[in-house]
């Protein structure tokens, strides 16, 4: 529309104040919005710069209404970001006073990311969409079609053979976006909150291309 110019371009790390903001517009209450700005923060300046990571946004003339990340890196990046802020902890009781049942997911979720030796195994492929989100005012114009078209595109380029991704079951957009680029389900799991995920994933490889190694992912 030319009376509103988007601009659809990669991430930069100066992006990274409006990033945490549109981050906890968007996401629902829980670990997320309880552990402040800080982390998220360091999160995207450091994943605007990784090598490893591939990020869009979308903007207007004003905020971002927004983003899509992948990366190969999503537990490196969240390592750093939470040894960025102590509160976190701190944050975690609180979430967990204010609803129990999180309690459990919070902790495990944070002595994972904590300790070398609690990595979470990543199941293939390595490459994974960690977000994608839109504000709620801008759905439905084809932003979140268009970031991921951007983000698919540049992991292609870089010549990585598949992208992971795990949906709620219960997100029916995401889930029409997804199915409709190529994601396949494979897998469905229930996370500690209850709540039933879906893994997808979606081949990068040009048609006629062999499924081989995945070196380079
Ligand atoms: C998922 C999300 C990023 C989609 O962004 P969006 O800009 O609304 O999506 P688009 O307008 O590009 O629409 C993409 C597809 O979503 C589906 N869709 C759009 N509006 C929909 C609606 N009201 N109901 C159901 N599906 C809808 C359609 O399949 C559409 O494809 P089409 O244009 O070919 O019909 C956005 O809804 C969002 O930010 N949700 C909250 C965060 C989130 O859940 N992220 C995913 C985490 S796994």
């Amino acid at each position: 529309m030319p009376d509103e110019p988007l601009e659809l371009r990669p991430m930069r790390s100066r992006d990274a104040e409006d990033l945490a903001t549109l981050r906890l517009a968007t996401a629902e209450a829980g670990l997320l919005t309880a552990i402040g700005r800080r982390p998220l923060e360091v999160f995207f300046r450091l994943a605007a710069d990784d090598p490893d990571t591939i990020g869009f946004v979308a903007r207007e003339d004003g905020p971002l209404l927004g983003y899509a990340l992948c990366t190969t890196a999503a537990v490196r990046l969240q390592r750093s970001a939470i040894r960025s802020s102590p509160r976190l902890w701190l944050a975690a009781a609180a979430l967990a006073i204010r609803d129990p049942r999180l309690l459990g997911s919070a902790i495990r979720r944070l002595r994972a990311l904590a300790s070398p030796r609690r990595v979470p195994q990543d199941v293939e492929p390595a490459l994974r969409l960690f977000d994608i989100a839109v504000t709620q005012d801008s759905r439905g114009r084809g932003l979140g079609r268009r970031l991921l078209d951007a983000t698919i595109a540049a992991a292609r380029e870089r010549g990585y053979p598949a992208m992971g991704l795990s949906v709620l079951a219960d997100n029916e957009r995401a889930l029409r976006l997804y199915g409709s680029s190529g994601f396949v389900p494979n897998q469905r799991g229930v996370r500690d909150d209850g709540q039933t995920y879906i893994t997808m994933r979606l081949s990068l490889r040009m048609s006629g291309e062999p499924e081989g190694s995945d070196a380079g992912s």
